[in-house]
């Protein structure tokens, strides 16, 4: 007999899920959640195109300190509101003056009859936007939109929060999420990474003794964690990392593998940086990254250091005269690694794949997305989504690292 689980999931397919836009069953199911749309630094006093979830949109500030998001593209003919003008009251179109303000409402038409009243049955496309800890997110969805997460990193807990560069990739946002329910790969694609040199070593992420990798599912999504035989009897190493619906990464062990801190503290006190990847789906070929580090150790150079280990894992490939294959150098610079195999893997449901023994995780995984997209579509709340009573609660992901009593 087939479990209530398995029928839900008949209704969406793998390669239902890399697709964002409109109308797709996982565009729906995306539109549930908040996603952020840029860095609050990186919003300065000009409009900022942004694309979301397949649809074009321009981001501002108006001269009142509101935040709006609004189609892209003025609704009388057409001109790219990203060359508009900021104003007290909203944006105003270039081309012939209307203005909007941040729900979208026309609030001017300077070429039109002094007595018409038309600029007030127009209504050009808006979404809700809030600000949290840095970054500024919108909600593309169906009214009424939930309450947008207060995540850890986000929330202020007396700890240093940092904001590294945004970054924008030109493949599916899937790809680069399920690999994180895909750990092997760190003991093998980034063995060039010089691992050895930080605090991890290489013996943890080792290509020949590799840990246990386990899967555990939770109310937020999965998490992956990784464990080896502690440095004493009863003990155990521990790597954790979380993936959180819709598309967020929590990573602990990133003190243990980019920041040269003082090993034997890390091993006894655990991580202390929560490291959150916030993944934007821009379309189905493209996606934004927006890294949050929320440390709360005891270095103050702690952020100085990591940069500095980060700016120093250079590809350290041999490339030949005649090689011009597009990734070259990509060993020995993780993200490069990771941009390399997740480009060319193609989308989702429409690759040929041969799982193994050692995708267990992105099985899982993926079967977690499933029900999630299945659950926006039969209307119930799926994972991720706050429900209102919640809205004030801190939302933690697990991403422990270090050393702790074997379980
Ligand atoms: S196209 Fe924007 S006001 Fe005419
Ligand atoms: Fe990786």
């Amino acid at each position: 007999m087939k479990t209530s689980s398995a029928r839900k999931l008949k209704q969406v397919s793998l390669a239902d899920i890399p697709r964002v836009g409109p109308g797709t069953p996982a565009g729906e199911w995306l539109r549930k959640y908040w996603f952020v749309v840029s860095a609050a630094e990186e919003l300065y006093d000009i409009p900022k195109a942004v694309k979301v979830l397949g649809e074009e949109l321009v981001l501002f500030r108006d001269l009142n300190g509101r935040l709006g998001l609004v189609g892209l593209h003025c609704p009388h003919r057409g001109t790219s509101l990203e060359y508009g003008d900021i104003e007290d009251r909203g944006i105003r179109c270039p081309y012939h003056g209307w203005l909007f303000d941040v729900s979208g409402q026309c609030l001017e038409q300077p070429a039109e009859p002094k007595d018409s009243i038309f600029c007030q049955k127009v209504k050009h496309l808006s979404y809700p936007v809030q600000e949290l800890g840095g970054l500024i997110f919108a909600y593309l969805g169906p009214q009424p939109a939930p309450p947008l997460p207060r995540y850890s990193c986000l929330v202020d807990r007396g700890g240093m929060r940092q904001i590294e560069p945004v970054r924008t990739n030109d493949y599916n946002w899937f790809n680069f999420f399920e690999n994180s329910a895909d750990p092997c790969h760190i003991c093998i694609l980034h063995r060039h990474t010089g691992y050895g040199e930080q605090a991890w070593g290489d013996q943890f992420f080792s290509y020949t003794d590799m840990p246990d990798f386990q899967f555990v599912e939770t109310d937020y999504g999965m998490k992956g964690v990784m464990t080896k035989p502690g440095p004493t009897p009863g003990t155990e190493f521990v790597d954790t990392m979380s993936l959180a619906l819709p598309s967020i990464i929590q990573v602990g062990d990133t003190e243990f593998v980019h920041a040269k801190v003082d090993a034997v503290k890390l091993m006894t006190e655990g991580s202390q940086c929560e490291h959150v990847l916030f993944l934007t789906p821009n379309d189905d070929e493209h996606f934004t990254i927006y890294t949050v580090n929320y440390y709360t150790g005891s270095d103050p150079q702690f952020f100085e250091k990591l940069k500095a280990m980060r700016a120093a894992e250079v590809p350290k490939q041999e490339v030949k005269a005649y090689d011009s294959r597009k990734y070259m150098p990509f060993k020995g610079n993780v993200r490069q690694e990771d941009i390399m195999s997740q480009s060319t893997q193609g989308l989702l449901g429409e690759r040929e794949e041969r799982l193994a023994t050692s995708d267990k995780g992105v099985i899982m995984f993926r079967r977690i997305v499933r029900e999630a997209i299945a659950a926006a579509q039969k209307g119930e709340r799926p994972k991720g989504v706050v429900p209102q009573e919640k809205a004030s609660e801190v939302v933690y992901f697990d991403s422990f690292t270090g050393v702790r009593k074997a379980r």
